[in-house]
C-alpha cells in the first residue's frame, strides 16, 4: 500500500496531525497499537492552550470544544493560607479552555470516521525502514497479516513507550532527563468542582491542585511518595489529605464524593534530539514528556503538531523542504521553553524531599516575588495560556 504519510500512533497527535492534512487534502494512515476504546479511556489533563483550540477550529473539530468548554481566565496559586490569583486576561489578553483530553481525542476520531480516513487498530510489530532514505516505510502485523505502507514521510506520534524515537540511530539521539522524588495521586470524582477555576497548592505537607472536567466533575490531585500506590489511599484519606493542602476557604467548602477514577502519574522531564531522522517526524511524547504541573504535555504535542503540518503542507503545495528541514530545531526551541516551565512550576510548588531550610526559604520566597510581582505574573501567565508558536 502507498500513502502520502504513514502516522504511528493514534493519540491526540497522530489524530490531530491526520485531520489537519486531510482537511488539505493530504492523505495518511494512523497505525495504533491499542483499540479506540482503550485509548479513549485514558485519563489526561484537561487545559487547552490558545493555540491548540485554534487548531482545533482549523482541523474542523473544534464544535464541541467551543460548546462545552470551560473558558478560564485565571487560576489561583496558593501556599498554606496565602493564595493569589493570576490574572490571564489582564496579563496576556489570552485564556485557556478547560476541556478534557479525552473530549480531544474523541472529536478528533469522529472527525476520522466521518472522513473516512483510515485507521489500523490493534497493530503490532510495527517497524520503520528506509527513514533515512527518499524511500521510507513502515511494516506492521495486524489480525496475523504482515502489512507494509510505502510512504513519502513517517509521522513517529507513537508517545514516549513507542517505536519510532528507537528508530533514531543511538549515535545521532541524544536524551535528556530529570526523574522527580514523588508522584501525582489522582482522582476524578462526580462533584462539583471546590472553586470555578483551577487551584495549585504548595504546603508544607506537599502540593495539590483542584481541577475539572464540568460542573459535575471534578479532578483532584496530591503529591504522593514513589512508593504510594493507589490501592494505598482510600477515598476518605486522599479527601483528607486534600484539605490540608489547600486553603481552609476551599477546604471548608470542598464537596467529596466516591472516586470514580484514581491512579497514580510519576512525574518527568524528558527531552530527545533530534526530533527529525531523515522523512521520520518525532511529535508529542514521542519526543519529549513534561511534569504535569504546566498542563503542558497535550498542549506542546499540539505545538509539534502544527510546526510538522505546516512544513509537510509548503513541501505538498509549493515544493519546498524548508518548513520540514527547520522542524526539529522550530519544535525543539518551543519545546525547552516549556520543559523550562514545567520545572519552574514543579520546583515552585512541591514540597522536595532533600530540600534544606534554606531551600524552603528560597522557594517560599519565589511564591512570594510571583504574587507580589507583575512582571513575574505576566511571564508565568504567558507561559500558562501559550507561547507563540
Ligand atoms: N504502534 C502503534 N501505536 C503505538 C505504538 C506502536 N508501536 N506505541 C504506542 N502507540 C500508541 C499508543 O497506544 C497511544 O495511543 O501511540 C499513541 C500515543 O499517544 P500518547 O501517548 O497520548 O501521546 P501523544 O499523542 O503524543 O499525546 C501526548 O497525551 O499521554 C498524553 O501526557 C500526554 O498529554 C500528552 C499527550
Ligand atoms: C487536569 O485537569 O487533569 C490537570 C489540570 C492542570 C494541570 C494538570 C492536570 O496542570
Amino acid at each position: 500500500m502507498r500513502m502520502q504519510v504513514a502516522i504511528i500512533g493514534g493519540g491526540p497527535s497522530g489524530l490531530l496531525l491526520a485531520q489537519l492534512l486531510h482537511k488539505r487534502g493530504i492523505e495518511s494512515i494512523v497505525l495504533e497499537r491499542k483499540t479506540k476504546e482503550y485509548v479513549l479511556s485514558r485519563i489526561r489533563a484537561g487545559v487547552l492552550e490558545w493555540g491548540l483550540c485554534s487548531l482545533m477550529d482549523e482541523a474542523g473539530v473544534g464544535a464541541r470544544m467551543r460548546c462545552e468548554g470551560i473558558v478560564h481566565d485565571g487560576t489561583i496559586i496558593s501556599h498554606g493560607d496565602t493564595a493569589f490569583r493570576i490574572d490571564f486576561d489582564a496579563l496576556t489578553k489570552a485564556s485557556v479552555m478547560v476541556y478534557g483530553q479525552t473530549e480531544v481525542t474523541r472529536d478528533l476520531y469522529d472527525a476520522r470516521e466521518a472522513a473516512g480516513g483510515r485507521i489500523d487498530f490493534e497493530v503490532e510489530d510495527v517497524t520503520i525502514g528506509g527513514a533515512d532514505t527518499d524511500a521510507p516505510f513502515v511494516e506492521y502485523r495486524m489480525g496475523g497479516e504482515a502489512r507494509r505502507i510505502d510512504c513519502d514521510f513517517i509521522a513517529g506520534c507513537d508517545g514516549f513507550h513507542g517505536v519510532s524515537r528507537q528508530a533514531i540511530p543511538l549515535d545521532v539521539r541524544r536524551e535528556y532527563e530529570k526523574l522527580y522524588p514523588f508522584g501525582w495521586l489522582g482522582i476524578l470524582s462526580e462533584t462539583p468542582p471546590v472553586h470555578h477555576e483551577l487551584i495549585y497548592a504548595g504546603s508544607e505537607r506537599g502540593f495539590a491542585l483542584c481541577s475539572m472536567r464540568n460542573e459535575n466533575l471534578s479532578r483532584y490531585y496530591i503529591q504522593c511518595s514513589m512508593s504510594d500506590r493507589p490501592e494505598d489511599w482510600t477515598d476518605a484519606a486522599f479527601w483528607q489529605e486534600l484539605k490540608r493542602r489547600i486553603p481552609a476557604e476551599h477546604a471548608d467548602t470542598l464537596v467529596t464524593g466516591p472516586s470514580i477514577e484514581k491512579s497514580i502519574a510519576p512525574l518527568r522531564s524528558f527531552v530527545c534530539e533530534p526530533m527529525r531522522w531523515g522523512r521520520l517526524f518525532l511529535c508529542g511524547d514521542a519526543a519529549h514528556i513534561v511534569p504535569p504541573t504546566g498542563a503542558k504535555g497535550l498542549n506542546t504535542a499540539a505545538s509539534d503538531v502544527n510546526y510538522l503540518f505546516r512544513g509537510l503542507l509548503q513541501y505538498y503545495d509549493q515544493g519546498d523542504a524548508t518548513g520540514i528541514d527547520t522542524y526539529s530545531q522550530q519544535a525543539l526551541a518551543r519545546v525547552w521553553k516549556v520543559e523550562r516551565f514545567s520545572w519552574w512550576f514543579s520546583s515552585l510548588i512541591h514540597r522536595y524531599p532533600d530540600q534544606s531550610p534554606f531551600d524552603l526559604k528560597m522557594q517560599r520566597a519565589e511564591i512570594d516575588f510571583l504574587r507580589t510581582n507583575e512582571a513575574a505574573q505576566r511571564a508565568m501567565a504567558q507561559n500558562y495560556v501559550g507561547l507563540p508558536y
